[in-house]
């Protein structure tokens, strides 16, 4: 939720927080905005709409000066606007900052500015933080390092802040809690930003800070400090990301390139874990906590969007495999509903990002209640990473395409590992079975290539359903998930409504839905209830409906349903929803391509939800 970018150095400071904030984009892009030092002044420019905007704005202006911060926005208080854009300047026109978060108790402190003779031109929580620290600092005739302390003692929320202060020109004041900022340190130079992003090609060494700590950068100085004002040792760690991996590489769009990317992130996560040669799984986080794996009465996993779709799918494999007792939450709602936490209960929390808020704050409740963390988690060294006890990473590399493709089946892929390991210990899996899917997971990759090379079926399929205003999908079992996910992903992508429903219980309302022109989207690959699927497409059929199929390869049954198909390799029943979704995934790709829509960037969405 909005990208936060700043340096100083004596390079030109526009060109690189710029391009920091187009990395940034995913976060948010309703309004972006940037700040530079230029001679003794601060100049401030800011625009609705992406960084282009900004940049077209800056045209034959001065974007001179080697300090500077830079925002992209995800609206929360306020409408996307050129007022509500960051950076907001301060009263006396003296301070300026950009924020990433929300300051819940922004009210009350700008009713006491308001009383004061505050005036804001912003409807924005971040402008009242800014003026708040402004007047602690002339109250109390501190350093602005000083007030900035203070303020944040008094503020409840979360946030990432960047200030720059006229007075002092070669310096930036950096906190945070609750939100992601990395420091990337070059010679002569910082960079900050959300991510590491933005600074790939000056540096490989970062300081990932922590919550309620406070950096003072300056070009040959970083300074850390917690908000006790005691100096903390900055821990420099060495960031193992190439930029290519962050460019386009050839496709036209991120969001094309993460799904045909798929063969080799889910190879890459299963690297050094799948050992055919010894029958075995390893997972390091998992093993070392082996012993309180194998007694949990039961596991919880929480997680939000997409990451909560393969926490359903894990919970099929983890109940079938391991016959331990599994709930699938919401982080969301888990988080407010005093839950229920019992001795031995394991956690899992699912999520790309590492960052979402719901999901760290609800790792935390349960972690308070004495529960043991495991997280998957996509981006290393973020903060429910930290926060979990121990877990697995994805390994699948950085997801830039706002609506996840690749995150979501190495996300499968790991699961589906750990309730191997799981089934292994706890000895509820026969060695045949267990070795056969090692062998099935070791198949996927080829398979999945396998299904991206008929992607120009999909995309023929999709040019037929241009006119559909909505759509069902339905899936049963362990694919049922598939079917919310695959819509879910229509939803993000083409604006168009699309609802994922338990095939079998569609019968119970949706099918009020059905008539000539709502295509319905099976996810029908060959599994113990086939024969039952088959009968809901029928039944389908019966009312006119438009049955579109994800079928496995040699099921000859479903094509004489369906008006149209999609044929996918064979694959245990368990393993096949790392295949199924694949074609969703494009489905969803190719109909926003027709709409013309911004596929990468949908309105509305941010990759990195870091407020509640
Ligand atoms: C946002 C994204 C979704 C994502 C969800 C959870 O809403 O747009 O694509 O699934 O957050 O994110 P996480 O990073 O925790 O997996």
């Amino acid at each position: 939720m909005c990208g936060i970018v700043g340096y100083v150095g004596d390079k030109n400071a526009y060109s690189i927080v710029i391009k920091g904030l187009r990395r940034l984009e995913y976060r948010g892009y309703d309004s972006a905005g940037i700040a530079l030092h230029q001679q003794s002044k601060l100049t401030v420019y800011k625009k609705k709409g992406k960084v282009a905007d900004l940049e077209d704005e800056v045209v034959g202006k001065d974007n001179g000066g080697t300090v500077g911060i830079g925002h992209t926005r995800w609206a929360t208080h306020g409408e996307p606007s050129d007022k509500n854009s960051h950076p907001h300047v301060s009263a006396s026109g003296k301070l300026t900052l950009v924020h990433n978060g929300i300051i819940e108790n922004y009210a009350q402190i700008k009713a006491e500015l308001i009383k004061k003779g505050y005036q804001f031109h912003s409807d924005t929580d971040s402008e009242v933080l800014l003026n708040f620290i402004e007047d602690i600092q002339i109250n109390n005739a501190c350093p602005l390092e000083e007030a900035i302390r203070i303020a944040l003692r008094r503020v409840v929320g979360a946030y990432v802040i960047l200030v720059l202060d006229e007075a002092d020109p070669q310096t930036i004041i950096a906190a945070r809690k609750g939100s992601p900022l990395v420091i990337g340190i070059g010679k002569g130079e910082h960079f900050l930003a959300s991510d590491a992003s933005p600074m790939l090609e000056y540096t490989k060494e970062v300081v990932y800070i922590n919550d309620y700590e406070l950096a003072i950068v300056r070009p040959d100085e970083l300074i850390l400090k917690n908000l006790g004002n005691e100096r903390i040792t900055p821990y420099v760690q060495k960031l193992d990301l190439e930029l290519s991996a962050i460019e386009k590489g050839g496709y036209d769009h991120f969001m094309l390139k993460e799904i045909f990317e798929q063969p080799q992130t889910i190879q890459d996560c299963l690297r050094g874990r799948l050992d055919l040669t010894n029958g075995d799984i390893h997972m390091k986080g998992i093993e070392e906590y082996a012993a309180q794996l194998v007694i949990a009465p039961r596991i919880i996993i929480l997680a939000c969007g997409t990451s909560w779709h393969a926490g359903l799918v894990a919970e099929y494999i983890i109940e079938e495999l391991c016959r331990t007792n599994v709930e699938v939450e919401y982080a969301s709602e888990f988080r407010y509903r005093n839950p229920i936490i019992n001795p031995g209960d394991v956690i899992i929390a699912i999520s790309q990002s590492g960052e979402t808020a719901d999901t760290l704050v609800a790792i935390e409740t349960a972690k308070a209640k004495g529960a043991i963390i495991l997280g998957v988690v996509n981006v290393v060294g973020s903060s429910i990473a930290r926060a979990s006890h121990a877990g697995a990473y994805t390994h699948a590399g950085p997801e830039i395409g706002v609506a996840s493709t690749k995150a979501f089946t190495a996300q499968l892929t790991v699961l589906t590992m750990m309730a191997l390991k799981l089934a292994k210990l706890k000895g509820t899996i026969t060695t045949e079975r267990f070795l056969h899917l090692l062998h099935e997971l070791q198949a996927v990759p080829q398979k999945v290539s396998d299904i991206l090379e008929n992607h120009l079926n999909i995309e023929a399929l999709a040019k037929k359903l241009t006119e559909a205003k909505g759509f069902l999908y339905l899936g049963r079992g362990v694919n049922f998930p598939i079917a919310l996910e695959g819509a879910l992903k229509l939803k993000e992508i083409t604006y168009l409504h699309a609802e994922g429903y338990p095939a079998a219980e569609m019968k119970h309302g949706p099918i009020a839905l059905v008539d000539e022109h709502l295509p319905v989207v099976f996810v029908a690959t060959k599994d113990a209830y086939h024969e039952k699927i088959v009968s809901n497409m029928q039944e389908i059929k019966a009312r006119k409906g438009r049955v579109i199929s994800v079928i496995t390869e040699g099921d000859t049954v479903s094509p004489t349903v369906s008006e149209e198909i999609f044929v996918i390799p064979e694959a245990d029943e368990l393993i096949s929803p790392i295949l199924s979704v694949i074609p969703l995934q494009l489905l969803s790709y190719y109909l926003g391509i027709i709409k013309k829509l911004d596929v990468d960037k949908p309105r509305n969405l941010a990759k990195s939800v870091t407020v509640e």
